[in-house]
């Protein structure tokens, strides 16, 4: 019995466990416990599914739950609503009723999707995460924010729906690529940039370890990061305020992601260069020491991951993707900053001048 740590968002009604262990996917009832109905759709992709869609068919079959899968083409360029259309076309081919469960099989993108699909099939039908990157695993399996790309702006189709577990087997992280699993390490060195000093100093000692991929080291941070999450979503799941800043970085990554064409620059990436756009501009209105900013740098630049923004990106790009942000308010761009190593925060207060100076020179 492999050694399983569970965490908890709690949200009333809709709270949920997170199960996080080493060979989960072979624990049949753990996912037979959180399908209601008799029938559920696995939806995967080319990649994922011939590492792992049978250990979750072998679950369902253990559970008499009648199950097909459907599985999408593989790359951030298929976020899109033709993918969720395509879900949909396959649910009512096949008749599921509103007590059928949807399985998100994959990264961050299957789950997105899988996630928004399931909030719209007949106004809204279970689903479960079983997150197979360690992005989505410390990340997007959590907190119930679903959607697509749309070719202006980046998650900009969406809701916000939870699903009914979250299932992260740390040995799918087995088969991951060596680019995928540093992607995957910028979100979690954000947790401990905007809310937990002492784990970036644990990661700053332990970077190396989680790049050899040692199963402690890699499950402790993936239960650190998703206790982080949690903790957020529970206090404010619909993002009217703290949730915001599980975005640091984002603004600038969604924007370098958006106009360098999905999947060019993976999000993780996107999202590193974007960590020290934001630690630039704090340390230029001096809200933080120029030290936070350059051991930021090293992390990222220990965890393999680019710390500088694409060089064929103007200033006139970025504004015009960051105006496409959800968290701006009435046409002013919002932006998650630094106000130390361990704490973050939402402001429309900067000066746009060293807005200016931090994009030009990143
Ligand atoms: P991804 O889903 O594209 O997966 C990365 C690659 O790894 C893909 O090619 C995938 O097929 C492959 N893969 C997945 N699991 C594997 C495994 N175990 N072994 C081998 N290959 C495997 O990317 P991602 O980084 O997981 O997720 C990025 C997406 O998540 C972005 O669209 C981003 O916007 C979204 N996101 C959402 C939230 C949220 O709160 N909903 C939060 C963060 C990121
Ligand atoms: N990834 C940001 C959020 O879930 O709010």
């Amino acid at each position: 019995m492999p050694l399983t740590h569970t965490l908890k968002v709690e949200l009333g009604d809709r709270s949920y466990p997170i199960y996080i262990g080493d060979g989960l996917l072979g624990e049949a009832d753990l996912l037979g416990r959180h399908v209601d109905g008799q029938t559920a759709l696995i939806i995967s992709n080319t990649t994922v599914a011939p590492l792992y869609l049978a250990s979750v068919q072998k679950s369902l079959d253990a559970h008499n739950i009648r199950h097909d899968n459907l599985l999408l083409d593989d790359g951030e360029q298929y976020k899109t609503i033709a993918s969720v259309g395509i879900i949909i076309d396959r649910l009512l081919q096949q008749k599921h009723d509103r007590q059928t469960t949807l399985i998100a099989l994959g990264g961050g993108v299957v789950g997105d999707i899988t996630g928004f699909a399931a909030s719209i099939y007949q106004r809204g039908v279970n689903y479960i995460q079983i997150p197979t990157t360690l992005l989505s695993q410390v990340d997007s399996s959590v907190g119930g924010k679903t959607g697509v790309n749309h070719v202006l702006g980046k998650n900009m189709i969406g809701t916000f729906y939870q699903p009914q577990c979250v299932l992260a087997d740390t040995s799918t992280l087995d088969t991951l690529s060596d680019r995928e699993l540093s992607a995957g390490l910028a979100e979690v060195i954000k947790y401990g940039l905007i809310r937990d000093a002492k784990f970036f100093q644990w990661l700053e000692q332990n970077i190396q370890k989680l790049k050899d991929r040692d199963k402690e080291a890699l499950s402790e941070a993936i239960q650190i990061s998703c206790n982080c999450k949690a903790e957020i979503v529970s206090i404010d799941e619909r993002e009217a305020g703290i949730r915001a800043i599980l975005n640091l970085g984002h603004s600038f990554g969604h924007a370098i992601e958006t106009t360098m064409g999905y999947g060019n620059w993976l999000h993780g990436e996107a999202v590193a260069a974007g960590l020290v756009m934001a630690a630039d501009l704090s340390e230029r209105h001096r809200w933080i020491d120029q030290s936070v900013k350059q051991q930021t740098i090293a992390l990222l630049e220990k965890s393999s991951l680019p710390v500088k923004a694409p060089t064929d990106m103007t200033f006139d790009q970025y504004v015009n993707a960051m105006a496409i942000d959800k968290k701006n308010v009435d046409g002013t761009i919002k932006l998650v900053l630094l106000k130390n190593l361990g704490e973050a925060f939402v402001t429309t207060d900067y000066d746009p001048k060293l807005l200016e100076q931090t994009i030009n020179n990143s």
